[in-house]
Order: C-alpha cells, then sequence, then structure tokens
C-alpha cells in the first residue's frame, strides 16, 4: 500500500494541464467521493498498527499536494483564459488617442508659414538677455521712464528675461548684412500679476525687413497681406499713430473684428477694430547701434503677440488657459501643422 501512495504521488507529479476540464477530471479522479487518493483513506482500516502513524502521514502529504496542484493549475488557467479575452483579435483596431498641437504652437507655426510665403526667414535669441539688447541698443534711454513701459524681471544689473523679442532684431542685424528679411517667435516675460487679461510670460512674433528704400507703404503692404492670410480675405487693417522708442514713426495695427465684422459688438467694444500688433520704421538709432548705415538702409519692423492672435481666432478670452496645460482646454485644437 505504500507502494501505491509512492505510485499515485508520482502521477500527481507527472500531471499537469492548462484546460480547465481536464484539471477538474484529474481532481475527480483523485481527489472526487471514488477517487484515487480519497480511496486509500478509505484502506487506512487495513493497515496494520504500526504503520498507521507513517501511512497517515504520507497520505496526508500526497492529499495536499494533489490538491495544490489543482489549485495552482486551476489558477493558471483562468488566469490565462483572462488574457487571451483582452487580446482578441478578431476586433478591430482600437482608435489611438494621439495628442493635439498647443493652440500657441499652431498660431506660431501659421505665422511662420505665412511670412516664409514672403520670403521672410526664422530667427531666435536667447530668453535671458543683456540689457543691449533688451533696452539700449533698441533706443531706450539709460534711466530713461520708456523702460517702465515693461515691467522687467532682472537677474541682475546687466541681466534679465527678455521683455519682448525685439531683442533679437537688434542680434540679426548685429551679425547679418541687409538685406535682412526675418521673424523672431519666442517666448517673453513680464513682471505683471496673473490675470485672465495679463501673465507673467507669453509669446511674440518679432518681424525685420531691411534693405534699400523700404518704406512705409512696403511696411503696410507686407502687413494687409499678412492679415488676410491670417483672418480671411474680408479682414480690413488701419494703422494708428503710436510710440515706440525703437521705431520712427510708429504705429499699432489693427484689425476689423474679426467676430463682428466691423458692425460693432462686446469684444471690440463697439468699435469695429482689434489691436494686433505695434509696427513702424526702423529708428535711424536703432540702425547706427547695430552698424547699419541709416543713409544707405531703412526698414520696418513689428511685433505681436501671439496670445492676441489666438484669443482672436479661437475667442478664448483667458490668458491662463494657455499655460495650465488642462486637456480639456487643449484637445479642442486639432490643426494641419
Ligand atoms: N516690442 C513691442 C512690445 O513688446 C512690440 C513692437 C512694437 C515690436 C513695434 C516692434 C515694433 O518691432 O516695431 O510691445
Amino acid at each position: 500500500m505504500f507502494d501505491q501512495i509512492d505510485i499515485i504521488q508520482q502521477e500527481v507529479n507527472q500531471f499537469s494541464s492548462k484546460e480547465l476540464s481536464e484539471i477538474e477530471n484529474f481532481r475527480i479522479a483523485y481527489l472526487g467521493k471514488k477517487g484515487k487518493i480519497t480511496l486509500l483513506f478509505q484502506s487506512f482500516r487495513e493497515v496494520p498498527v504500526e504503520h498507521k502513524k507513517e501511512f497517515g502521514q504520507k497520505l496526508n502529504i500526497l492529499k495536499n499536494s494533489a490538491s495544490e496542484k489543482v489549485n495552482i493549475l486551476k489558477a493558471e488557467a483562468v488566469k490565462s483564459a483572462n488574457k487571451k479575452s483582452v487580446i482578441d483579435y478578431s476586433l478591430t483596431a482600437q482608435p489611438t488617442n494621439l495628442g493635439t498641437r498647443h493652440p500657441i504652437s499652431i498660431i506660431k507655426e501659421q505665422i511662420i508659414n505665412i511670412f516664409s510665403q514672403i520670403g521672410f526667414s526664422v530667427s531666435e535669441g536667447p530668453e535671458i538677455e543683456d540689457d543691449w539688447h533688451n533696452f539700449t541698443a533698441l533706443n531706450f534711454p539709460e534711466e530713461h521712464p520708456a523702460r517702465d513701459m515693461q515691467d522687467t524681471f532682472f537677474i541682475n544689473k546687466e541681466m534679465a528675461l527678455r521683455t519682448h523679442t525685439s531683442s533679437v532684431q537688434v542680434r540679426v542685424m548685429e551679425n547679418e548684412k541687409p538685406p535682412i528679411r526675418t521673424i523672431s517667435p519666442g517666448r517673453v516675460y513680464r513682471n505683471e500679476a496673473i490675470s485672465a487679461r495679463a501673465h507673467c510670460f507669453f509669446h511674440q512674433v518679432e518681424g525685420l525687413y531691411i534693405d534699400k528704400d523700404v518704406s512705409f507703404a512696403d511696411m503696410k503692404q507686407t502687413l494687409l497681406f499678412f492679415t488676410k492670410a491670417m483672418f480671411g480675405e474680408h479682414a480690413k487693417i488701419r494703422l494708428r499713430p503710436s510710440y515706440f522708442p525703437f521705431t520712427e514713426p510708429s504705429a499699432e495695427l489693427d484689425v476689423s473684428c474679426t467676430i463682428c465684422k466691423g458692425k460693432g459688438c462686446n469684444v471690440c467694444k463697439y468699435s469695429g477694430w482689434l489691436e494686433i500688433m505695434g509696427c513702424g520704421m526702423v529708428d535711424p538709432n536703432v540702425l547706427e547701434n547695430c552698424n547699419i548705415d541709416p543713409k544707405t538702409y531703412s526698414g520696418y519692423a513689428f511685433g505681436m503677440g501671439i496670445e492676441r492672435i489666438a484669443q482672436l481666432k479661437y475667442e478664448v478670452n483667458d490668458l491662463r488657459l494657455y499655460s495650465e496645460n488642462d486637456l480639456r482646454f487643449l484637445r479642442q485644437f486639432k490643426s494641419a501643422y
């Protein structure tokens, strides 16, 4: 009878299956009411007294190993059955959620695209800028109140976070010879309290055109081309006199209201016009500061806020949304760029 225990133990050890039905049959055959192991228990009576203890122990080990085997195999079989149902090859492909571009990136790409059609290159400069490139070369005299136009984050006396992308104009003019035709997109920083209408960082695109005989009319035509490409053929522009230290004359450019098309609504405060950028003829002092002879060359410059353009295109009125990374906001923007 001890032999039988050994034989059955071997059978138990050797048994393996991934099929639930086979495992259940095994259980019935060994541990069921008439199973081999159950029957051995019944033959316990016939075992001579002196062997009972040893027999009982061996039998218990056999029973335990058989039921442990059943439990383990069943658990594995259930697990792999579940796995199979997760990967169902007969299903059609699951739609993948693609990310979307950030609205600021979409508008930036559109602006680059429009200006590259008329020969403008793209140039970039550092966000941590020195006083010369951000202010002095741009004709902001030292200690002049004009510097207060832009609340600056200073790093030390010499260095600051750039307050505008006009600093890139200076770098380009210092490094390239006319004709220059370039736009400079980038992030800028101002020490402002964050609200729906102001932020401590935002994005601008600067434009610069320097050549012989560049006129205010050239600038107007270029900016009209841009405005129509950006807002549609129906868009009109107007130029209002303004002041910037680095341009003379300076102007602000308005586009006919993109919402009411100029009829008057609360977005344009019933004026029919929306301001979208500053512009003007590069001040001769600035040309001179960048080693370009103002007697030979003239040029125009302009600067616009990307958030401002995005706000008008998408009718988003809270600037904070652009940097909060709220997926519910970001998922609304789809683009070809
Ligand atoms: N730098 C100006 C600003 O941040 C925008 C600007 C105005 C840029 C006129 C120009 C310009 O190049 O000609 O408000």
